[in-house]
């Protein structure tokens, strides 16, 4: 068996009195697009900041190539390999669209200005947003900072990228965009783990998918595995989506 890329053992997370995450395990192989999925509140995005090193897992470890990272701090965890966009789209409103990307790669790879620019314009050609580029970011459409952030996160020079939800809020002309550049993402050899609420993307593009509700893992498996998971159905998906899908199938 090759090593996985990243592999979580039994991680845990705790708000207070809330188990945000529970015992949570699973592994992402090279070049896999994963989907994790799950129900509002079911841990996704505190998992991704857990991995990130935003939040200290309470319990449980997390391996990156076989490192142990569970405890490196945000801009470690970056250095190392691992980058992320943010569900809430949080760019520096001030900044041009430019400079918000170099601050990205001179941030996680320790760039100086010029090199960090360039590497910004090569980012921004990729998601489309090269004639934004001097824009102040917080006059950017909700669509096109969604792509500052995939910008950002490639900025990173990442081998294993979580996307939170980059296709909320979009419309359908944009979330195909956004998909074609997830494949190419994927295509030139970066690991994605993808949280999408969107079925028909997940279905589409993942090739193994897992399923956390209220913090733990209630399966895992292929696209066709999990539609047709009763657990699933019953704490996600629901009845008329499963029939939608068993009837699409056949
Ligand atoms: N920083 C935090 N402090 C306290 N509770 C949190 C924090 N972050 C997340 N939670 C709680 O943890 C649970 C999981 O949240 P989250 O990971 O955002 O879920 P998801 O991304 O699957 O919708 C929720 O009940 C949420 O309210
Ligand atoms: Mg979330």
């Amino acid at each position: 068996m090759p090593e996985p890329l990243l592999r979580l053992d039994s991680v845990s997370r705790r708000f207070g009195g809330l188990q945000a995450l529970d015992g949570v395990s699973f592994e992402v192989g090279r070049g896999e697009v994963l989907g994790l999925i799950g129900p509002n509140g079911a841990g996704k995005t505190t998992l991704v900041n857990v991995i990130c090193g935003v939040h200290r897992a309470s319990a449980g470890r997390v391996l990156f190539e076989g490192r142990d990272i569970t405890a490196l701090k945000p801009f470690r965890t970056a250095r190392s390999g691992l980058a992320r966009t943010f569900q809430i789209v949080q760019p520096f409103p001030e900044l041009t669209v430019t400079d918000n990307v170099a601050a990205a790669a001179s941030f996680s790879r320790g760039l100086g200005v010029r090199e960090a620019r360039l590497a910004a314009l090569e980012q921004l050609e990729f998601v489309g947003l090269a004639e934004h580029g001097q824009r102040p970011a917080a006059t950017l459409t909700l669509a096109m900072r969604k792509r500052l952030e995939l910008a950002k996160a490639l900025a990173m020079q990442p081998r294993l990228l979580f996307l939170d939800e980059v296709n909320a809020g979009l419309n359908s002309a944009e979330v195909e965009q956004a998909m074609a550049l997830i494949r190419r993402i994927a295509g030139s050899g970066v690991t994605i783990v993808l949280i999408e609420h969107l079925m028909k993307v997940v279905m589409s593009v993942c090739s193994r998918i897992v399923v956390l509700q209220q913090g733990a893992l209630i399966a895992e498996g292929s696209p066709a595995e999990i539609v047709a998971d009763a657990r699933v159905v019953e704490a996600y998906l629901g009845k008329k989506y499963a029939q939608a899908a068993g009837s699409a199938a056949s």
